[in-house]
């Protein structure tokens, strides 16, 4: 069994307020999307990586982040669609996966994914097809509409998912081919397969793996860097 990972990163970045790509901005010593990538070079568990970045983006990142910090796991560097959903299924079709094969994706916004995670992930796969990190829910959560609550739900069945999410390559595929063909949007892949009436397990994440996105989001994560780096 060939373990894959798949790294969504060809969003526009627009919330973080700057000309440049958010995952070029520099986290410490390196780009976002480079620490990203380390996580998943470095863990003794995954095989290979496809790179999913903006068309125009193709030259620069391959040269910039994968052969600049030498990712030798990355075996494509490929271009994204207009929706997140239609980069994961580029990605999907390029990866080379055979049906069995495990499927981690993972949002290139997210550079600080605690590595268990990753473990934890892979074996709730292996258990169950299909697995998506999350944490609970620490605020309230409110159902509006036209600036009105409609609904507050039960805060201690609420989770708030993350990446990475988790599958068996066939369970993922057919499920982006058929939300392809039907026109339907999730906001995330675990939705796809809730969509097809199949289970989805739970893995704990950490709040510390935050998605850069706006520049608030920056400042939190040089701090979480800087607490990693000195626990290391
Ligand atoms: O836009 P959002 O922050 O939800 O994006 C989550 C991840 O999906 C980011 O890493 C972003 O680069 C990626 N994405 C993508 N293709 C898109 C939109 C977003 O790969 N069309």
């Amino acid at each position: 069994m060939t373990v894959h990972v798949l790294i969504p990163a060809a969003g526009s970045g627009r919330r973080m307020g700057t000309d440049i790509n958010k995952q070029y901005l520099f986290l410490g010593d390196r780009p976002v999307l480079a620490h990203t990538l380390s996580l998943f070079e470095k863990h003794p568990a995954i095989d290979k990586i496809t790179l999913i970045v903006p068309l125009q983006e193709l030259d620069f990142c391959r040269e910039e982040v994968v052969e600049r910090y030498r990712f030798s796991k990355v075996q494509a560097v490929i271009a994204g669609g207009k929706e997140r959903q239609d980069s994961v299924r580029n990605g999907l079709q390029a990866c080379g996966a055979d049906a069995d094969d495990v499927v981690l994706i993972h949002d290139g916004a997210r550079p600080l994914l605690p590595p268990d995670v990753v473990d934890e992930a892979i074996a709730a796969v292996q258990r169950c097809g299909a697995a998506l990190v999350a944490v609970p829910a620490k605020d309230t959560v409110k159902e509006v509409e036209d600036g009105m609550v409609v609904k507050t739900p039960d805060r201690s069945r609420l989770w708030l998912a993350q990446t990475p999410q988790a599958f068996r390559y066939q369970l993922i595929a057919s499920a982006h081919e058929k939300a392809y063909k039907e026109a339907y949007q999730a906001t995330d892949d675990a939705q796809l397969v809730e969509w097809l009436g199949k289970p989805v397990a739970i893995v704990s994440g950490s709040y510390c793996n935050l998605k850069i996105t706006t520049p608030e989001d920056l400042l939190l994560a040089e701090s979480f860097l800087r607490q990693v780096d000195e626990e290391e």
